[in-house]
């Protein structure tokens, strides 16, 4: 896999490099247009900026959201490409589209040492397409715009999709540093992991997550399980759950994970139960064996965070994806808290799994040098861990 050092070193200056990012931040509830966190656009920075110092014509592309391959004001990257500006120092140029007429104009344009972000890349059907053949016509007209490819979009790399996988075998394709750094750590933890080994998992499904457990289970000495998906466990351990999160259809599945475990699995002991799902909502810690039915889990309680913690604190390696409650809401923020201070005072290795958590660290305030690592992944991290080709890994190794 060549490298972006690789590509310095045959150097770029006057040339177009083309790089790939995920761009895909969350934007605040409240207030839209606001970036609520920008760690995914801090984290492609050094690829940016080494590539505009070495007087490269750089055109970054991204995606945002899920937007059905159409354009759609709602996941425009325009306030991402301002924001981009902001953190490089210098004027990030945005074209009003992906491959269309603005995009030809500002690409030709473009002068040594400009950046240039395209509009959203999935406003174009091609981009997402299961078909090799759309996908591969929209490949062509994103490859036509420059000279080289870098792919450094950790977080979407698990995605057959056009910018990650078929511009790569159009091009003289490098691994920005990001994806170098990222996949460096992955392999770590799922190679070599230190013992003891403990991975802490949350979110809202279980079904997401199966694919991880089942590839975790023989490697870890604990897995710890909190956010929506502990009720489908806590179900299947034969406790009601009120009006939690409950995956039907997964009960038997985590039965049998629990037996597989031999207690290997660690479920909350209690919940933080409320009225409905709202910050404002009346809410008690209550036993996990007795959620009232016409409550909702919303946060692990007091109790679980300590057994977590406990849990944690001996561990040489620990892998965590997945709040363990819904943290953006104040009164059900603590067991996210905890677990992760405990996580920042282990004397080993931790790795935060992209997405929720790392959005989590951040927005919780929590001191992010305290961790290992903090991937930009959250799918594409859990795909590794479960041991699958990610498609935008083998494009670069090809
Ligand atoms: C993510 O946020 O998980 C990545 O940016 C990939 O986005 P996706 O899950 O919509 O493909
Ligand atoms: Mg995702």
């Amino acid at each position: 896999m060549k490298t972006l050092d690789d590509l310095l070193g045959e150097g770029v200056s006057g040339r177009r490099v083309f790089v790939r990012a995920d761009l895909n931040v969350p934007f605040d509830k409240a207030n839209p247009g606001v970036i609520s966190d920008d760690g995914r656009a801090r984290a492609v920075l050094p690829t940016l900026i080494a590539l505009r110092d070495a007087g490269a014509k750089v055109i970054v592309a991204s995606h945002l959201g899920r937007p059905k391959g159409a354009p759609d004001p709602k996941f425009t990257l325009a306030p991402v490409a301002t924001r981009l500006g902001e953190l490089l120092g210098s004027d990030v140029i945005f074209a009003e589209d992906t491959v269309g007429a603005d995009a030809q104009a500002k690409v030709e344009a473009l002068a040594d040492g400009q950046v240039l972000l395209l509009e959203n890349l999935r406003f174009n059907e091609g981009e997402t397409s299961k078909d090799d053949a759309v996908r591969g016509a929209f490949a062509d007209e994103l490859a036509t715009f420059a000279d080289y490819y870098v792919d450094d979009a950790f977080g979407a790399v698990h995605r057959k999709h056009a910018s990650v996988y078929d511009v790569a075998a159009r091009l003289p394709h490098y691994a920005g540093g990001l994806v170098v750094k990222e996949v460096e750590v992955l392999r770590k933890v799922s190679e070599t992991p230190e013992k003891p080994y403990v991975v802490v998992l949350g979110g809202s499904k279980v079904s997401d997550k199966l694919a991880v457990i089942q590839a975790l289970l023989p490697k870890v000495d604990k897995l710890l399980v909190g956010g929506g998906m502990c009720f489908t466990f806590l179900k299947a351990q034969g406790f009601e759950v009120g009006k939690s999160l409950l995956e039907d259809e997964m009960v038997s599945v985590c039965a049998d994970l629990l037996e597989q475990a031999q207690g290997r699995i660690v479920l909350p002991v209690d919940v933080v139960a409320a009225t409905e799902f709202s910050a404002d909502a009346q809410h008690d810690v209550v036993e996990a064996s007795a959620i009232p039915a016409d409550r909702l889990g919303l946060d692990i309680g007091p109790k679980s965070t300590e057994l977590f913690a406990s849990a944690i604190a001996g561990a040489k390696t620990v892998f965590w994806n997945g709040p363990m409650g819904v943290f953006e809401l104040a009164p059900f923020a603590a067991g996210t808290r905890g677990v992760a201070e405990a996580i920042t005072k282990i004397d080993g290795f931790s790795v935060v799994g992209g997405g929720d958590s790392a959005a989590a660290v951040r927005t919780l305030g929590l001191d992010e040098t305290a961790f290992g690592h903090i991937s930009t992944g959250g799918g594409a991290s859990l795909e590794y861990l479960e041991g699958k080709t990610l498609p935008g890994v083998s494009a670069l190794e090809k």
